[in-house]
């Protein structure tokens, strides 16, 4: 195995990373959290990789661990993740921690290892996995595996019934079966990532979080539906998303950053929204921080119940026929209206009106299907949203701009020309790219 050192503050950042990189690249790691530290144990081990913060404590660490590897002689790959400055030696530079596609295939690359390599990773039947990590997890989506004393592995729970965490031992390991392990994996960091703060995040790092987290909840509430558990996160992703809104004045920077960290297209999509309809709650005369809070409610639900970004894509009868989904993915696309107003029917103290609105998102009064026509007796909240949700689509089109705010608004009004809509457009107009 090749020993990696990283150079990381945060513990749950370190769980993902040894988690990933264990399980991915195999490899073996020692961290370190203090620049001192990093700086003391460099040639310490006989390190393969260094995987580092561009900045700590205030200090540039990469730099200085890069003139320190000068001092030392060390011809070592060095990683670099995070803002800050980023050493000319350095072999592969990230500037979010939780792209993880990104860290694997970098830590791979600088070793030297194939994906073919990596896929073809000799790996015994069950694979371990730390009971911490397991304490996690509400609903594995595997079966989990004990060790007994003879070596046998037993059954101790079934894939998706909820885990009774009282009967687990603690501090050992469980297993789980070597095909599904990444699946297992994959979960256990979408937990831990739910963890993060978006305080301790830098702005490409809450991109990153954001669009997991949004994924998580949404496997979470078609699968356990409201719980404390899925509240929590949900509050936590809707504060998220408002406050991207306020930390970005300008949309085309916000844009820029989704795009510059893949984020996906629902994600992008559920963001933009939201940005949209609170500019225009904000600007128009009867907004107050209530309605601002409905409406942000409103844009992150609304979707919830969209599995992947092909569905999400989808936005009228024609092009839900056409697509090439099965049956079950075009019956969820047809009712996922429906199915995100009743989820948020049972959502303690949901604002007024909001699991209305929801249903009616796609023009049809019970929730099903499409309609291209929106009834005339729409509330004013369900007209910000109805021309939100298109200048998103307008906007998301374009990828990386240049966004013709004047051509898009007249696409707006045409689309809706009934005065009603009129209002909402022209505090569209203002925004800026
Ligand atoms: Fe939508
Ligand atoms: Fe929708």
């Amino acid at each position: 195995m090749s020993l990696t050192l990283l150079v990381e503050s945060n513990p749950r950042i370190i769980d993902i990373y040894m988690l990933n990189l264990s399980t991915y690249v195999g490899l073996d790691i020692m961290v370190v959290s203090t620049v001192n530290d990093a700086l003391q144990v460099l040639d310490k081990q006989p390190f393969k990789l260094i995987i580092s913060r561009a900045s700590m404590e205030q200090k540039n660490l990469a730099e200085l661990i890069a003139d320190k590897m000068g001092q030392l002689q060390l011809t070592i790959p060095l990683f670099v993740i995070g803002h800050g400055v980023y050493p000319k030696l350095a072999t592969g530079v990230l500037s979010g921690s939780l792209d993880l596609k990104g860290v694997v295939k970098g830590a791979a690359q600088a070793l030297g290892i194939t994906a073919q390599q990596m896929a073809q990773k000799k790996v015994d039947d069950f694979f371990p996995i730390h009971s911490r990590y397991i304490q996690m997890i509400n609903f594995p989506n595997t079966d989990l595996y004990e060790k007994t004393a003879e070596g046998q592995y037993r059954l101790i729970a079934q894939s998706h019934k909820k885990l009774d965490h009282s009967t687990l031992a603690r501090d050992t390991f469980f297993y789980v079966q070597k095909l599904d392990r990444l699946q297992m994996v994959n979960l256990i960091t979408s937990e831990l990532i739910s963890l993060l703060e978006d305080k301790d995040l830098n702005p490409d790092e809450v991109i990153q979080a954001g669009a997991s987290n949004l994924e998580l909840l949404s496997k979470k509430l078609m699968s356990i539906g409201i719980t404390e558990e899925t509240i929590q996160l949900a509050k936590k992703s809707m504060t998220s998303l408002s406050q991207n809104v306020k930390k970005n004045k300008e949309l085309g920077k916000l844009l820029q950053r989704m795009l510059s960290n893949q984020a996906g297209y629902l994600f992008r999509h559920t963001q933009v929204v939201t940005y949209v309809s609170l500019h225009i709650v904000k600007h128009i005369d009867w907004g107050t921080p209530e309605q601002e809070d409905k409406i942000n409610f409103i844009c992150f639900f609304h979707d919830i119940a969209l599995e992947n970004d092909v569905q999400a894509k989808i936005k009228n009868k024609e092009e839900l026929r056409k697509s090439t989904l099965d049956t079950r993915e075009k019956n969820l696309v047809e009712k996922h209206a429906q199915i995100a107003a009743e989820l948020v029917h049972k959502y303690p103290h949901a604002p007024m009106g909001a699991d209305q609105i929801i249903r009616q998102h796609h023009g049809m009064l019970n929730g099903a299907g499409f309609s291209d026509h929106f009834g005339a007796n729409l509330s004013p909240m369900a007209i910000v949203f109805v021309v939100a949700e298109e200048f998103t689509r307008i906007i998301i089109e374009k990828e990386n701009g240049p966004y013709d705010v004047k051509e898009m608004v007249k696409h707006l009004k045409t689309a809706f020309p009934t005065s009603r809509f009129q209002k909402m457009i022209e505090i569209v107009e203002k925004i800026t790219f």
